[in-house]
C-alpha cells in the first residue's frame, strides 16, 4: 500500500481512538453533511434547458416574447449574472445584447476574455413588463434553474451585476455600493458583485470602480 495512505489510516485510527476516549462513539453520516456545491457531473446545460421547457411557472410568461436562458461556455471559469432581459434580449432570446450588453462585452474584453469564453445569465429569464424590477415570486420560480446552470458550469468566480443580482445571490439587503468589489461565497464559489452596466451608462464616472473589480477577478482567475 502507498506509504501516505498507510500513514493516513494510522492517523485516522489514532484520531478515532482519541474520540472514543472522549466518549464520542458515533460520527455524523455523510447525508447529514451539506455538500458545498452539489456538483452536477452528469447534468448538462441542454438538460437544464429541456427541463425549463416553455416555462409558465410565473406570470412573466404572459408578456415575454422569448425565454432568455443564458449563453456562453459550459466550462467557463467566469460567469456573469445580471438582473433580467430587457427589450433587445426579449426580442433576440440572448442575454446582454442591448446597450448595456455592448458595455458588458467591453468589460469582459478588458480582461482579455471574450463573451464566448465566459457564461452570461440573469436572475430571471423573462422580461418584466416595462422593464420593472423582478418580483420575489418571479425570482423564486427562476432560481432553481439558475442554480442548476451554476452547478453544471461550476465557475471559479461569479460576477454579480448590480443590486438585484448581488442581493439575490447573496441573500442580503445590503446596498450594492457596500457589496461591490468584495469577495463572497456561494456554496464554495467566489462571488464578486460590481455595478450593473446599465448603471454605468447613466453614471460613467463609476466605471473606474468596475475596472478595479475586473482587475481583482483577473488576478483571482490567474491564481486559480
Ligand atoms: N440587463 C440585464 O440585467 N440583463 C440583460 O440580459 C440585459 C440587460
Amino acid at each position: 500500500m502507498d506509504e501516505n495512505i498507510t500513514e493516513l489510516i494510522s492517523d485516522l485510527r489514532t484520531y478515532l481512538e482519541y474520540l472514543k476516549g472522549m466518549g464520542i462513539t458515533s460520527l455524523p453520516v455523510a447525508e447529514n453533511v451539506p455538500e458545498k456545491v452539489p456538483r452536477s457531473e452528469t447534468l448538462t446545460l441542454a438538460d437544464v434547458r429541456t427541463e425549463l421547457g416553455d416555462c409558465k411557472r410565473c406570470k412573466l410568461h404572459r408578456t415575454r416574447k422569448t425565454i432568455v436562458f443564458g449563453e456562453g461556455n459550459e466550462k467557463a471559469t467566469l460567469m456573469f449574472i445580471g438582473e433580467g432581459p430587457g427589450y433587445d434580449e426579449d426580442m433576440q432570446g440572448r442575454p446582454f445584447v442591448g446597450r448595456a450588453g455592448q458595455l458588458l462585452t467591453k468589460i469582459i474584453e478588458s480582461i482579455n476574455l471574450s463573451r464566448e469564453e465566459v457564461y452570461i445569465a440573469n436572475i430571471i429569464k423573462c422580461r418584466p413588463p416595462q422593464n420593472r424590477n423582478p418580483e420575489p415570486d418571479e425570482i423564486e420560480s427562476c432560481n432553481p434553474f439558475l442554480m442548476k446552470q451554476i452547478r453544471v458550469i461550476q465557475p471559479k468566480i461569479i460576477c454579480a451585476l448590480g443590486t438585484f443580482s448581488a442581493q439575490t445571490l447573496l441573500k442580503t439587503d445590503t446596498k450594492i455600493t457596500a457589496l461591490r468589489g468584495k469577495l463572497y461565497d456561494l456554496e464554495g464559489i467566489k462571488v464578486i458583485p460590481t455595478y450593473h452596466p446599465a448603471f454605468l451608462l447613466r453614471n460613467p464616472e463609476r466605471k473606474r470602480e468596475v475596472w478595479e473589480d475586473m482587475k481583482k477577478i483577473a488576478e483571482l482567475l490567474n491564481n486559480a
